[in-house]
């Protein structure tokens, strides 16, 4: 189900719900509260600051959740275009969501302002239950325990422990490009996404604990894979509806069985699979790992048995998805470019004549095209709709604007990146406006306003530790596959090409996703 779908009361509702007794006294509360964040506004728009737009189509109670449209990101696009402002607000039951399309107000938000733009809304299973009650890093606010769980993260995945596992890395990826080549039929192609998906997920299970999973039918990558999935979609904010509507609390009433039921599952997993046997494994293996290095640091940080578990999760869950999901944009984007392809193609072919081998990520600074390829392929397909929500733990001014204090902050993806004023002709896929551009991915993030590429990868103190890691991967794919192999479309059945469609995306909770395609990896010299 999508994570911000206007179908979430329709799917989710329970008949009963509606008619249950005491939905009064549940009204009169949301009223209560309404009325009260309304007080805050109008106190706020007397101090002479600018009131932030709002969209007129919201309905009593609900405010604009049911108007969000079947993708999300566009209609909010939309209407960022209809009321001609970077900066809008969302009524979403009782909570005020504020959505950025600007990079400049982002940057002043959640860098400039970071100490108190940095915690994340609180979300009952995600915080009490999964994080148990503030662990680990992604769904933890930004107090204390985040700070030093963050710092160990930060310390682990930071470039140079990184390096120590580029090899395993490089392979990792040799083995991504066997599998596609080897199961691509010279017709029909090859669907991708198990394959990038298996990549992905061993890229954070051999650095992080030493381990992997050896093919797709192999039972270690179904049960962790549905483990990541089922996390996502279960501690999306369709599963915690009473948080924005409270007259909702009906709903987890009705529910509550079988959600709690899901829920102690999915934490049960996570025990015996994760704690009991790979971490414990990682552990007493002779392989370096991360979790060894987060087990070494643990006292200087404070850490204990349970926050190391559940950062090892949120790794897992915030690692895999995201990074697949970026290749199979990447892939995607590039069978509809042959143009762009033999431009990598030339690139590497002229490395190889100088250096009589192919490159490996350490050479990227004698590949500025495929670098630039790999930025714009980021910048051009989001692969979140928002990235994290961020929440003001103040009342916070930006450009004349007030965000009030407890609002729920969002970057638009697909909009602040389709922004004519940021990026000129943004709709058209081009390499060259990021040609020569030093700095990795990693170093732009984490730099000045002035130097970053795209904003994939979050902001300021939230911004994602794990960018290296994903960059050194899709930067070896590029290279490993072209230097060797050509993408294609699948033939019909009059042998004519098909390209994929890279305009239509499935919003698949927290990512967005191309819809199912297949390429065909043919060999070069086969190729005309
Ligand atoms: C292309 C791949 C990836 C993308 C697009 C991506 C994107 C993001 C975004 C947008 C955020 C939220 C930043 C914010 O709140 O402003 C985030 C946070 C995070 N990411 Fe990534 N990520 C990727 C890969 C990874 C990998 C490989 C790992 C770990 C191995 C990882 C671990 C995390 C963690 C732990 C957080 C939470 C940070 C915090 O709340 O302090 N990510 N990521």
């Amino acid at each position: 189900m999508p994570l911000f779908s206007s179908t979430w009361f329709t799917n989710n509702r329970d008949p009963g719900f509606a008619s249950a007794v005491g939905a009064t006294a549940a009204v009169t509360l949301a009223l209560l509260v309404v009325y009260k964040q309304q007080k805050r506004i109008t106190a706020s728009q007397r101090s002479g600051l600018k009131e932030i737009p709002v969209p007129k189509e919201q309905y009593p109670f609900f405010g604009h959740l049911l108007s969000l449209g079947s993708v999300v990101s566009r209609r909010i696009t939309e209407w960022h275009n209809e009321l001609g402002s970077d900066i809008i607000q969302l009524n979403m039951g009782i909570q005020k969501w504020i959505m950025l399309n600007d990079p400049k107000m982002a940057h002043e938000i959640f860098v400039t302002k970071g100490a108190v733009a940095s915690a994340r809304p609180y979300m009952a299973f995600t915080y009490q239950k999964y994080a148990m009650g503030g662990k680990g890093v992604v769904y933890t606010d930004g107090g204390k325990t985040w700070r030093n769980t963050r710092k160990a993260v930060v310390t682990t995945l930071a470039p140079k422990m990184v390096e120590i596992f580029r090899d395993v890395i490089e392979q990792e990826v040799a083995y991504l490009v066997e599998n596609l080549v080897a199961n691509s039929d010279p017709v029909t192609g090859v669907d991708p996404v198990h394959y990038l998906q298996l990549a992905s997920l061993n890229l954070i299970l051999t650095t992080c604990l030493a381990k992997r999973a050896k093919s797709v039918n192999d039972d270690l990558f179904k049960r962790l894979i549905k483990y990541v999935e089922d996390s996502i979609a279960y501690g999306s904010p369709e599963n915690d509806v009473s948080t924005y509507v409270p007259i909702m609390k009906f709903l987890d009433l009705f529910n509550g069985g079988k959600r709690k039921a899901e829920g102690e599952r999915l934490l049960a997993f996570r025990i015996k699979t994760l704690k009991e046997d790979l971490i414990k494994e990682a552990r007493n293996s002779s392989e370096k790992c991360f979790i060894k290095t987060l087990y070494e640091i643990k006292d200087e940080h404070n850490l204990d048995d349970n926050d190391i578990l559940v950062t090892m999760s949120d790794l897992l869950i915030a690692g895999t998805d995201t990074t697949s999901v970026s290749m199979s944009w990447a892939l995607i984007l590039l069978v509809n470019r042959p143009h762009i392809q033999k431009k990598i193609q030339a690139e590497l072919d002229a490395f190889k004549a100088e250096h009589k081998r192919v490159p490996t990520f350490g050479d990227r600074s004698n590949l500025p095209y495929i670098a630039a390829v790999q930025r714009e392929c980021m910048r051009y397909r989001n692969i979140t709709h928002f990235g994290i929500p961020h929440v003001a733990d103040e009342d916070i001014e930006c450009q004349g604007y007030i965000l009030p204090k407890g609002s729920v902050i969002f970057c638009n993806m697909n909009g602040i990146h389709m922004n004519p004023n940021v990026y000129e002709n943004p709709e058209e896929f081009n390499p060259d406006r990021f040609f020569n551009l030093e700095s990795t991915m990693y170093g732009a993030a984490n730099g000045r306003l002035e130097n970053r590429d795209h904003y994939q990868f979050g902001w300021g103190r939230r911004v994602c530790p794990g960018i290296y890691l994903s960059e050194v991967e899709l930067f070896s794919t590029l290279i490993q596959i072209f230097a060797d192999y050509t993408l294609e479309p699948p033939l019909n059945e009059k042998g004519q090409p098909v390209y994929p469609d890279d305009n239509e995306a499935i919003d698949a909770g927290i990512v967005m996703t191309p819809t199912p395609y297949s390429v065909r990896v043919v060999k070069r010299s086969a190729t005309a």
